[in-house]
């Protein structure tokens, strides 16, 4: 009697924050200092009093069933932030707006929705470096994903011009992250228009992931795909883009985003979640809609951001070429001057000043007998200043300690 397996889950790699776990698992801690985790991605700062009021208010509408399709009220506050923050961008909440329970669960629920998976060669393109969740969501699909290198002085139009036309004339769709995890890259009009021309020779999707749109630091907010759209004068067809608030507004748990974008391609998302029940919590609801219509918080957010900054990345340079990122909270660090690879970078950072950092190559693939993780890791800078510029200290001794060492051997 053969078992019966899902032969998709096969073929998906561990998720990299349980890799680096693993990698990580049976280093002793150096004694007399506490751990700092510059490894995972989630916001630290206070919830704001927004989510936590609104949430506690609604806490009894939790009785029923969540509504299958997201109330008015809340795509109503989306559509509004969305015109604000991206004009000339025109959204119509009904259709143009769909809210899901996190941008991740909207990036798997569209592939399985948008996509044609009985096309065998059929490929979607991902980012690399570039979030596990795009190619994962692709692999369990059963389709293929197609890493394209992205990044460095060239630029998204140079990148993708490298793609073959055999390559494009397969994919279906094109992951975009802008602000990029883990560089905070962000696309410009050009690459934009790039992006756009592609998408209708070939006749992708476009799949704009904007989670870190409102974490900038020098006061110019990153343009989005619906803004580029609307300037280039064109519609939203083949376009969905996606939000959330776990960054904007410091609530990775409440589990709210949104996508918007072709009106055609949400109504098929809509039918596939109606079957998987992703309808949200009625708290979550009124406490989304509560955080999307104040903006307040987010200026604080991003002013604790732009602080820590500041105080953080001179220490890191002082001994790594740390690059200030355009937006997002990550930083993608070269450490080859340390001769150590990624992974044991992490390693013996862990040991000897028990920071946590995220090997880059856990974040990437392989191509052509390159990597662009290699050499790299990834850092995030989302507990509060004075645990970041510990932690920042800490990585700057453990690299001036090693080289020491290096010139003494
Ligand atoms: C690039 C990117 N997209 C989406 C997400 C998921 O966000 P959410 O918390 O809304 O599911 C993350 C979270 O780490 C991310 O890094």
């Amino acid at each position: 009697m053969n078992a019966v397996k899902n032969p998709y889950i096969d073929q998906l790699g561990p998720y990299p924050l349980a890799k680096m776990a693993r990698l990580l698992a049976d280093i002793p801690q150096p004694e007399g200092l506490p751990l700092i985790r510059f490894s995972i991605g989630e916001p630290k700062h206070p919830l704001p009093g927004v989510i936590s009021e609104a949430l506690a208010a609604a806490a009894t509408s939790v009785n029923t069933y969540p509504v299958m399709y997201a109330s008015e009220a809340l795509r109503k506050a989306i559509a509004d932030w969305l015109e604000v923050r991206f004009s000339p961008a025109k959204i119509n909440p009904l259709t143009e707006v769909l809210p899901v329970n996190g941008a991740r669960e909207g990036l798997f629920s569209f592939v399985q929705a948008a996509l044609d998976s009985t096309k065998a060669d059929a490929l979607a393109v991902c980012p690399n470096p570039g979030y596990a969740v795009y190619d994962g969501a692709v692999i369990l699909s059963g389709m293929q994903p197609h890493y394209v290198v992205t990044g460095g002085d060239a630029g998204i139009a140079a990148n993708y011009a490298a793609v073959p036309a055999e390559v494009w004339k397969r994919t279906q769709l094109l992951f975009i992250c802008s602000p990029d995890n883990p560089r905070g890259d962000t696309l410009s009009l050009d690459d934009w228009r790039t992006v756009f021309q592609l998408s209708e020779e070939y006749g992708f999707i476009i799949v704009s992931d904007e989670c870190y749109c409102e974490i900038y630091v020098n006061g110019d907010p990153p343009l989005g795909a619906l803004q580029a759209a609307a300037i280039l004068g064109r519609g939203f067809e083949r376009l969905a883009t996606f939000f959330s608030l776990s960054k904007r507004s410091n609530a990775p748990g409440l589990r709210s985003g949104f996508i918007a974008g072709d009106a055609a391609l949400l109504a098929r998302v809509e039918q596939f979640r109606s079957y998987s029940g992703g309808g949200m919590n009625q708290a979550v609801e009124a406490a989304s809609i509560a955080a999307w219509k104040d903006e307040e918080h987010v200026h604080e957010n991003r002013e604790l951001y732009r602080r820590k900054f500041e105080q953080v990345i001179p220490v890191l340079q002082e001994v790594l070429p740390v690059r200030v990122p355009r937006a997002g909270f990550f930083l993608w660090v070269d450490v080859r001057s340390t001769h150590l690879s990624d992974e044991r970078f992490a390693q013996e950072l862990m040991a000897a000043e028990n920071v946590q950092v995220l090997p880059g190559t856990y974040l990437t693939n392989a191509q052509g007998g390159m990597d662009p993780g290699e050499g790299h890791v990834r850092m995030a800078l989302v507990a509060d200043i004075d645990e970041c510029m510990e932690g920042a200290r800490r990585i700057a001794r453990f690299c001036r300690n090693l080289s020491a060492k290096q010139a003494f051997a």
